[in-house]
């Protein structure tokens, strides 16, 4: 064979096989064109063992022509292949009642709820101001409830009209505040003491636009020396400039609470109308957030604390109130009744 009867060759392969291969219909077809070209006992083989009788010239120009055909029938027998796989995924597909290119099933994301986001951004607050979590039972004693707190026999807040009695041969309550959390922290725990107790309560109250039987609660206590009501005025401030901004201003008012002395109601000064008055404040310009005060003696003393060595200041706030404000949410109602066009909003 001569050089130019080895190139001719060459490109009757190439042609043959390459109509060979477009002509095939199946991939076992495609298989057997393979072996057929390029197996051992192949089209190209066969050609190639004519090398031999080459001078190394001729091998060095008919080498890389071999290489090439090679190549050039490997990348038409793969391609062919490559095609039937697809049409044979495609049959398949074509047998179920499947569309991939639709867009797929909307799956709706949870989120928290808004009393969370709420009562997380409270108290994320709070801890950035030192106060550490605590938790109580919501089935209490009236020991924690109401005796160690200094909430005498006869006081109303005893009294079945706002306190659920649970039906049991002990004194049992649903806790009517977090403040049973003041009671059982201190008789664990002694001064320096600084927590937040973040929590359900209950009252027999019916359910309105601002009444629920069932609330949350956080409360505060912090206790150790020299602890004043400045304490309690600067932190109050510092957190509900966390929770309403830079301009928010609170306000004491004198009141009064069994487990504190003084007592005081903290207000804030309208967020809506910055004290200028409106319907949200009621005309007020000031809305009425929270209950607080400097730890009563006694509380302290019934808890194995000396109040002639250590003081504190105490709060406790509702956190619906203060979520219905930080969200603008009118209805308490709203929280529980789980309309997900309104939970969806926060
Ligand atoms: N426990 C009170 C309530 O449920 C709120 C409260 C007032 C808590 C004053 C306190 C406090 O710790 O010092 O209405």
């Amino acid at each position: 064979m001569t050089i130019a009867e080895f190139k001719t060759a060459c490109s009757v392969i190439e042609q043959e096989y390459k109509n060979k291969i477009a002509a095939a219909t199946t991939s076992a077809e495609v298989e057997d064109l393979r072996v057929a070209a390029l197996g051992r006992k192949g089209a190209l083989t066969e050609l190639l063992k004519g090398l031999k009788d080459f001078s190394i010239e001729e091998k060095k120009e008919a080498g890389p022509l071999g290489n090439a055909l090679k190549a050039s029938l490997t990348a038409a027998l793969d391609e062919k292949t490559a095609f039937f796989a697809a049409q044979e995924i495609n049959n398949e597909l074509n047998k179920v009642d499947l569309d991939l290119t639709l867009p797929g099933y909307p799956v709706a994301k949870g989120h928290k709820h808004p009393l969370s986001v709420a009562q997380d951004r409270m108290t994320t607050i709070l801890a950035h101001l030192g106060f550490e979590w605590a938790e109580g039972p919501w089935v209490e004693d009236e020991k924690h409830n109401f005796d160690l707190l200094n909430v005498p026999q006869h006081h109303p807040a005893r009294d079945a009209q706002d306190t659920f009695f649970v039906d049991t041969k002990m004194p049992l309550v649903l806790r009517s505040h977090t403040s049973n959390v003041q009671s059982r922290y201190m008789e664990k725990h002694k001064p320096p003491l600084r927590i937040m107790a973040p929590g359900r309560v209950f009252r027999n109250d019916s359910l309105d636009a601002t009444h629920s039987p069932v609330f949350h609660q956080i409360e505060g206590l912090y206790v150790d020396k020299n602890v004043s009501l400045a304490d309690l005025k600067s932190d109050l401030t510092a957190f509900m400039k966390g929770l309403f901004g830079n301009k928010a201003e609170i306000r004491f008012r004198p009141s009064f609470f069994p487990f504190t002395e003084p007592s005081v109601e903290v207000d804030v000064k309208c967020v809506f109308c910055q004290g200028k008055g409106c319907n949200v404040c009621k005309g007020n310009g000031w809305i009425e957030m929270l209950g607080a005060g400097v730890v009563h003696p006694n509380v302290l003393k019934n808890c194995g604390i000396d109040p002639n060595e250590f003081s504190g200041y105490a709060f406790g706030m509702g956190v619906e109130r203060l979520a219905m404000m930080m969200l603008n949410i009118k209805d308490i109602r709203a929280f529980y009744e789980n309309d997900v066009r309104l939970l969806k909003q926060f």
